[in-house]
């Protein structure tokens, strides 16, 4: 059922938030140079010591990321849901889950956002609803041949009795992406489609509803005073008419895959975005979409960022590319390249909820690619991973940190197998999944745990946390100029200030010795220099110009700097 901001305790009556003021860059648009932080809601702060992180607590933790230097944060989903995947499984998009707090809870945490100036973007899941959702449940009540079952991806199955799936499509999350549902009087029925669990059942988009109930849930959260929504598979919606079997055999589909598939990427789903472009547009304060679209190629992605579709796009050819700067170079151009023809901003990313986290995917041997399970040389990626932070804030456009990115925090590679919560690796019987790694509670201070993610006397957190993070808190950080926390204050500072940094289409490539990245940003205020070494020895060459930030130790004399082993030095030219 839906909650009303009058059933929650508080005033009855309440308006929407107002938008940010307009800044200075808000003209040519805020997002396109914006820092944007992801928050897990179930990782960030948990304010009734439940174990599990809520609203309230991300709200009393605002004026950290105020300080921090970000401009928007983006929530993953705290809506109504079963958690069968942590809330990407939503059963009332109208709704905030109980165990994350209530609609004016939300209402709260956009007003204080705005207050403090930022910007809050929250997730849509259009693809799939939940299993519980009410038109789902209905469905299912109503039988074969409601109209309800039109809403989803219902089809008889094939073989003398129907017992095998319509067709040979694989779940992202493993086994059939067909479940077989059970009929009112109990015998076996038709079988509904779900690209990941069997507990998110994919929407059917030709229904009209279904694009009047998404068109009304924008409006919901718009309303609410939302900056902007980061939409969930957003690649996915439209389905390849018939629903043709996929050739060949096996592992036909991976999350992160790069394939063409009859249910991915079909030029269909652009009308969506032309129609939800015009209801973001028809509201003031620049409200913006983020597609999570994962293409075979950047050139695809940008399809998505058309000037009367959406916003931005990750960047996730950046997120998968390794430490290696011929790599780096390569990935960077074709990404610039490919944005500038739609005029969208290019984004960078490096972690999410999703994959684990760049600290130790780089302390590790490349070509593992974006789920590992293998902690790595912890030391070595720390190094690399604030050298390419470091990177990737130099670069034009927009940047995506993940909490904890900003603690230099590790993936949890050792939790036990009996508190892992990923259905992908429940489904895949533990061979994949490892998305449970980079979402333990985040560390804000004391020496044991839950170390202030929730109140010191309240229950463990639904993760355990490791020992270590006792050392990597926010409050160890703080005020420690070495400290990975302090590099992530500093860059976000310089990066407001320097005037070649930020929103830009083009870098200049700079000579520069082997494994050694060299661009310069021009602004006729004063030019910008990024030296980055991926290599693990130090390398002399000449300085650019004066040090603003280095992520490492970096000797300079005489016109010459000793560039450190995987590190990142910033210049003012
Ligand atoms: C992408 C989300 O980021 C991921 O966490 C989720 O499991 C899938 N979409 C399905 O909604």
């Amino acid at each position: 059922m839906t909650q009303n901001l009058a059933d929650a305790s508080g005033p009855a009556s309440v308006t929407a938030a107002e938008p940010i003021a307009a800044s200075a860059g808000a003209s040519r648009g805020w997002w396109r140079d914006a820092v944007i932080y992801q928050v897990y809601p179930r990782s960030f702060a948990d304010s009734n010591g439940d174990g599990m992180g809520d609203l309230p607590g991300i709200r009393s933790r605002l004026p950290y990321l105020r300080d921090l230097g970000v401009d928007a944060v983006w929530l993953s989903p705290f809506y109504a849901s079963p958690q069968a995947d942590a809330g990407y499984d939503v059963s009332d998009y109208r709704a905030v889950d109980p165990m994350f707090g209530t609609l004016l809870d939300a209402d709260g945490l956009i007003r204080d956002a705005h207050a403090l100036g930022l910007r809050i973007i929250v997730d849509l899941v259009p693809n799939h609803s939940s299993d519980q959702h009410e038109w789902f449940q209905r469905a299912l009540r109503e039988g074969p041949g409601s109209p309800l079952r039109d809403r989803y991806h219902f089809r008889p199955g094939k073989g003398e009795n129907g017992e095998l799936p319509p067709n040979n499509w694989e779940s992202i999350f493993g086994g059939p992406a067909w479940t077989r549902s059970v009929n009112p009087d109990g015998t076996p029925g038709e079988w509904y489609l779900h690209l990941f669990a069997p507990e998110q059942p994919d929407f059917n988009w030709e229904n009209r509803a279904v694009a009047d109930e998404f068109r009304s849930i924008l409006r919901f959260w718009l309303d609410m005073g939302v900056d902007g929504f980061r939409i969930d598979v957003a690649h996915g919606m439209v389905k390849q008419a018939g629903l043709p079997d996929i050739g060949g055999e096996g592992d036909q589909l991976k999350l992160l895959g790069n394939d063409v598939m009859p249910f991915f990427d079909q030029d269909g789903v652009h009308q969506i975005y032309r129609d939800w472009r015009k209801i973001l547009d028809e509201y003031p304060g620049q409200r913006i979409g983020v597609a999570e679209a994962w293409t075979p190629t950047v050139q695809r992605t940008a399809n998505y960022v058309r000037p009367d579709e959406l916003h931005q796009a990750f960047n996730f050819q950046y997120l998968g590319t390794s430490w290696a700067a011929d790599e780096l170079r390569e990935v960077i151009d074709v990404s610039l390249d490919s944005m500038r023809p739609v005029g969208a901003p290019t984004t960078w990313v490096l972690s999410n909820h999703d994959v684990t986290r760049h600290a130790t995917r780089f302390a590790n041997e490349p070509g593992l690619g974006t789920q590992i399970r293998t902690a790595g040389d912890r030391e070595l990626g720390l190094r690399r991973a604030r050298a390419a932070s470091l990177l990737m804030l130099a670069l034009p456009g927009s940047a995506y940190v993940y909490q904890g990115e900003e603690l230099g925090l590790p993936d949890v590679t050792d939790l036990p197998d009996e508190v892992r919560q990923d259905p992908s690796f429940l489904r895949a019987s533990g061979q994949d999944g490892f998305r449970d790694g980079c979402r333990v509670p985040i560390p804000w201070s004391g020496t044991e745990a839950p170390y202030g993610f929730g109140p010191a006397a309240g229950g463990p957190s639904w993760l355990p946390q490791p020992a270590e993070w006792a050392d990597l808190s926010v409050e160890v950080q703080t005020g420690d100029p070495t400290s990975t926390l302090e590099l992530y204050r500093s860059a976000l500072a310089v990066r407001r200030e320097h005037p070649a940094l930020g929103a830009g289409t083009d870098v200049t490539w700079l000579d520069a010795p082997e494994g050694v990245l060299a661009f310069r940003r021009d602004s006729a205020q004063g030019s910008f220099v990024c030296t980055s070494n991926t290599t693990g020895a130090p390398v002399r060459m000449a300085a650019p110009g004066r040090i603003l930030l280095s992520s490492a130790d970096t000797e300079a004399a005489d016109g010459e700097i000793l560039l450190a082993a995987d590190s990142t030095v910033w210049w003012a030219v």
